[in-house]
């Protein structure tokens, strides 16, 4: 398998995210978010860890890049930390906010490197979570004032756009579970929250696309090919259940299907926070859909947990002895599957995967970082993809995650996803063998 296999116009990449890497969460005005307000409080994330620093890529964004350069990655996905521009989450901009993405978005363009924004990746300013954050509906408008503030501000220079990042995690795992910002749990916060992503995606689409008549506009997915446990009616009905929360109840409403109801009838009460217009307001056609894949879930009939009827079958319960850090499976067929699911919808024009890669323990040992297991995972993900293009799917573009080992949410520091290895203690980087892999890869 050669990158050339995948043609011309195949877009290549590597993703981050402002708050798993930038660090400097108190300089030049910017304010906190619920990431910080969370980290900061007991027993949240493993080890204690915080992201105070992260990083450092605020100061070392430019040998950052460099890297990219160096691994011959062409497309960069950073996202921009929203209380960095508009400390209060509305209003006021932040100039020194401004500045630094202009110095990352020209140290991209100086290295030929594409710069792709994501504007919302997890990091709300504290300040509107104080006023209800994604569960009162104002959220839309805040985020429709900050994102026109960086359409006007970077859409010179950054023609490929992402809404939002994964709106099932952070609702779910923020609104519902509890386990990452703002940690609020229950359907009363979880319904209200979903459904303001959902109709931010629309709305914050239509400004992209009116103040950037030129730019490409996307939005991200998280999705996970849904297995039953055993052949038999229950087990399927469950996984039926699974796949309508995980992978379709945030896209369906955008391409003009609406909730999955008839297969979740749980999310009927989403329905309670519909006003008259909304069911026109949803729909939205995008230019791409990012996807991002890790791995499959296998599930299995369970009357007792509630609304879904249905749970997770962790790997260590079905025998599978080669796991990742987050204890996910290495499934590569999973991303066929999705790419395959995800392209027979209509009125999805580009598929692109806007993440994919694994965490395992690395070890520097004479300045190097041998991952043959992450090189592998790679490897064996491509070449699904690589199955997917080859059958005349509709995908376009692959970019790893991510850049350097950095700060996971609620698992801290623990899991290594780069594919360059960060010394926390002193910064120093060291491409790891996959990055190695990987820039040669990208010249073949
Ligand atoms: C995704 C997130 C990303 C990173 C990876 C491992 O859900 O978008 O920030 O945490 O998982």
């Amino acid at each position: 398998m050669v990158s050339s296999d995948f043609g011309a116009d195949f877009q290549w990449g590597v993703s981050s995210a402002a708050f798993q890497i930038e660090g400097a969460c108190t300089t030049d005005g910017r304010s906190p978010s619920i990431w910080d307000t969370f980290t900061a409080r007991k027993g949240k994330i493993k080890n204690g860890d915080h992201a105070r620093t992260a990083c450092d890529f605020y100061q070392r964004y430019a040998g950052d890049i460099d890297l990219i350069q160096e691994m011959n990655i062409p497309n960069f996905r950073f996202s921009l930390s929203w209380p960095r521009i508009m400390p209060q989450g509305t209003g006021k901009v932040n100039q020194p906010g401004i500045d630094f993405y202009n110095r990352v978005i020209d140290a991209c363009l100086a290295r030929g490197i594409t710069p792709w924004i994501t504007l919302y990746h997890w990091d709300l300013p504290q300040g509107l979570q104080d006023r209800g954050g994604w569960t009162n509906r104002d959220v839309v408008g805040w985020l429709e004032d900050y994102a026109a503030c960086a359409a006007t501000r970077f859409g010179d220079r950054v023609r490929h756009w992402m809404v939002l990042n994964e709106p099932a995690v952070f609702t779910g795992a923020g609104y519902f579970f509890g386990v990452h910002a703002p940690g609020l749990t229950g359907l009363r916060n979880f319904f209200p929250a979903a459904h303001h992503a959902t109709l931010a995606m629309g709305r914050i689409g239509r400004v992209l696309r009116s103040a950037l008549p030129q730019a490409m506009v996307g939005t991200t997915f998280s999705c996970s090919s849904v297995h039953p446990l055993r052949n038999r009616e229950r087990d399927i009905q469950a996984a039926i259940r699974a796949d309508a929360l995980i992978n379709r109840m945030f896209i369906e409403p955008i391409l003009g299907l609406g909730y999955p109801v008839a297969d979740l009838k749980a999310l009927q009460g989403i329905e309670a926070y519909m006003q008259p217009n909304d069911e026109k307001e949803l729909p939205f056609t995008f230019d791409f859909i990012g996807l991002q894949n890790y791995t499959r879930e296998v599930v299995r009939h369970a009357w007792i947990v509630p609304y879904l009827r249905a749970r997770l079958v962790p790997p260590r319960n079905r025998g599978i002895a080669l796991t990742t850090q987050m204890g996910w499976e290495v499934y590569p067929q999973a991303i066929y599957e999705m790419i395959s699911k995800f392209s027979a919808y209509t009125n999805v024009p580009r598929i692109y995967i806007t993440e994919n890669g694994a965490a395992f323990p690395d070890e520097v040992a004479d300045g190097r970082v041998h991952d043959p297991l992450r090189q592998q995972y790679l490897e064996a993900n491509l070449a699904q993809v690589l199955r997917a293009r080859q059958e005349g799917l509709n995908v376009h573009g692959y970019f790893a995650w991510t850049l350097t080992d950095n700060f996971e949410w609620a698992e801290g520091y623990f899991p290594r996803f780069g594919l360059v290895h960060v010394n926390a203690e002193t910064q120093q980087r060291i491409i790891k063998d996959s990055g190695r892999w990987y820039a040669g890869f990208l010249r073949s």
